[in-house]
């Protein structure tokens, strides 16, 4: 079974559906900014700060190779890892892409409160999440499979996923 690789925005419901996913198929899953945050010994937060932005891509292209050859495993990735041909190449080659498509002030919505985000951490959180989109929006509709999550609560995303991928226990 390939994998069933989550993508989206920070905000979008990864973890939360994630969650539901493998509750309903019993696959494992993983998180790809854990593993990152475990491999250095610190948090996104600190490897942003001390190391900066592009040496956090070069973790995370590492543990998406090391990730990627799983199989019948939910990955969910980190909001930014769709930038990086290198990486939607090689989760798509064992695994099904899925964007947890979202507008900005859901995603506004669901981040706020949570500070453990370096790239929201600024004094208007709203315009950058809109900017940030429409950089990586033609990058996460590539994906095999579109969920628009606005209204929708994690258990019933993780449905419509398995719907989509004619899943059957
Ligand atoms: C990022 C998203 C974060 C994390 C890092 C950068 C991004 O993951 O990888 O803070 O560039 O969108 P989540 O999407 O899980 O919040």
């Amino acid at each position: 079974m390939k994998n069933i690789v989550l993508t989206g925005f920070m905000g979008s419901g990864k973890t939360a559906v994630s969650a539901e996913l493998a509750r309903l198929t019993g696959f494992s899953r993983v998180e790809v900014d854990d593993e990152i945050e475990r491999q250095a010994g610190m948090s996104i937060s600190d490897i942003f700060e001390r190391f900066g932005e592009e040496r956090f891509r070069d973790m995370e292209a590492e543990q998406i190779r090391k990730l990627a050859g799983r199989g019948g495993t939910i990955i969910s990735t980190g909001g930014g890892a769709v930038m990086r041909e290198e990486n939607m190449a090689v989760l798509r080659e064992n695994g099904v892409l899925v964007y947890l498509r979202a507008e900005p002030r859901t995603l506004l919505r669901r981040t706020s409160g949570n500070s453990d985000r370096p790239l929201l951490n600024c004094p208007d959180p709203l315009a950058r999440i809109s900017e940030l989109l429409e950089l990586r929006k033609a990058r996460y509709e590539m994906a095999d499979i579109i969920v628009d999550t606005d209204e929708m609560v994690p258990g019933a995303v993780a449905g419509e996923i398995l719907k989509r991928l004619r899943w059957k226990r």
